[in-house]
């Protein structure tokens, strides 16, 4: 079974809540899918000691600007920097396999646009996005493409 690493960072608890989901989830399935992964998750906060790593991750990023409309404005990162610098490190961005946003549709062209940022930043896929916490449909799909993509 193939292990599927993940660095996240989690301001508020949703993320962090997402991803315990997705651990159960994947935890329940082991047995009936053709293709079962292990989630191996690492929170990333501002306490956390820039390090290289050595093999390849996924990001799990939730979005947070300043005001602004995410079109001619807004697009200054807030609160979820930690995660962007640790990918930012040594040689870890060319072990960046995807990333994955959530958010909050509210805020329109805003919605997962940090994720949207580090894919075009880092050069990897952004795979997928999610609103809040996410749903039960949300893990499944995004199992799927994790699955797919590992
Ligand atoms: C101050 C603030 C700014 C936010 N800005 C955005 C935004 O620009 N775009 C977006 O999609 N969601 C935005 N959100 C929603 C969060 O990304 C969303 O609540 C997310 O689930 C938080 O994840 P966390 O609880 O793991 O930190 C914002 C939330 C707050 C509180």
């Amino acid at each position: 079974m193939k292990t599927v690493r993940i660095l996240f960072i989690s301001i508020e608890g949703n993320t962090r809540s997402f991803l315990k989901n997705l651990t159960k989830y994947a935890e329940s399935i082991t047995d009936q899918t053709s293709n079962p992964i292990k989630i191996e998750l690492t929170e990333i906060s501002e306490q956390t000691d820039l390090a290289n790593e050595s093999a390849p991750f996924f990001a799990f990023v939730p979005t947070y600007l300043d005001g602004g409309n995410g079109i001619d404005n807004g697009v200054t990162e807030l609160m979820t920097n930690a995660l962007g610098e640790y990918i930012e490190y040594g040689n870890n961005a060319r072990l960046l396999k995807g990333v994955v946003g959530s958010g909050n549709r509210n805020f329109n062209e805003q919605y997962c646009l940090t994720a949207k940022r580090y894919a075009s930043k880092f050069n990897a896929p952004f795979l997928a996005d999610y609103e809040l916490r996410g749903t039960g449909a949300d893990v499944e799909r995004i199992y799927k493409i994790l699955s797919e993509n590992a």
